[in-house]
């Protein structure tokens, strides 16, 4: 029995699908259907306003020059708490449409452990337990949530510091700033992530889809269940092909 939420998520996810279309090539798979890719451009569009707006009344140095992108200094300060519930809101949905790839698993405690490997680059593949995101990927989504949680928490007093009193306000300045950074910190490396660090995963975000060859190099279980297919097998057969290719005398590309 589906709950109400997951009926809200499942009727959300298909209204979106009908609108919008994915175009699957050959050689690709589906990743992210239309729906997720609105929620997760909306989602990015609020961040970078409250974020900017945030920053204009944070910084003086910043004040002069971002406050005018908003109208203004008071305008800037009216603006940031909606923008930041915009981002909010769209993370909540966001959060219902991913609860279940994002679930932590004993397999991302086990990938914790070899971040340092990742990070180094050193294996061809990942290993054959990363699923549909790893675990550094989901870190950044649990971040987030928390982060989200304590910018309204602490947000709310310091929108209304008549209503709450200066003390309750002052307190919220010390969380807010503190989720701030993790953030800020969390947002510049996922932007690297998400571009030069592995192409082909923007593409991901934008058309939808991913080379196949992408999906048994960076998450090879999901590779396994999307296809039924053996990621090392396959991207063995694309290095036969590729050194048979070389061989006749075509240019030399690795594949994974
Ligand atoms: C504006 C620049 C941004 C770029 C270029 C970008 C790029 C991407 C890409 C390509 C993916 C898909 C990764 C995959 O399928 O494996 C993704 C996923 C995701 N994005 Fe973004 N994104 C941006 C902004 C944001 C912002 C502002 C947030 C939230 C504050 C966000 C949160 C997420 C989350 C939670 C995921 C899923 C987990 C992950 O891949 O890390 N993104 N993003």
């Amino acid at each position: 029995m589906s709950t109400a939420v997951e009926r809200f998520d499942d009727g959300a996810r298909a209204r979106f699908g009908a609108h919008g279309r994915t175009f699957v090539r050959e050689n690709e798979l589906l990743r992210h259907p239309v729906y997720s890719r609105v929620l997760h451009w909306s989602v990015a569009a609020f961040f970078i306003l409250a974020l900017l707006s945030g920053l204009a009344i944070y910084t003086p140095w910043l004040y002069r020059v971002l406050t005018p992108l908003f109208g203004g200094g008071p305008m800037t300060r009216l603006l940031h708490p909606w923008f930041s519930l915009g981002f909010v809101a769209f993370f909540a949905l966001q959060l219902l449409n991913w609860l279940q790839p994002m679930s932590w698993t004993p397999d991302d405690t086990r990938w914790m452990r070899r971040l340092k490997e990742y990070v180094a680059n050193t294996d061809k593949l990942e290993p054959e337990y990363v699923d549909f995101f790893n675990a550094g990927q989901k870190l950044y989504f649990w971040a987030i949530v928390g982060s989200s949680v304590i910018f309204f928490i602490s947000g709310v007093p310091m929108w209304f510091p008549r209503a709450f009193g200066r003390t309750t306000a002052a307190i919220g300045y010390v969380f807010h700033d503190l989720a701030a950074l993790v953030m800020l910190v969390g947002f510049i490396v996922h932007i690297y992530e998400g571009t030069a660090a592995q192409p082909g995963t923007f593409h991901s975000m934008t058309r939808g889809t991913v080379e196949k060859r992408w999906a048994w190099t960076h998450h090879p279980a999901w590779y396994l269940h999307a296809t039924g297919r053996q990621p090392q097998d396959d991207y063995e057969a694309a290095v036969r092909r590729q050194a048979g290719r070389s061989a006749e005398g075509g240019t030399p590309s690795m594949p994974g």
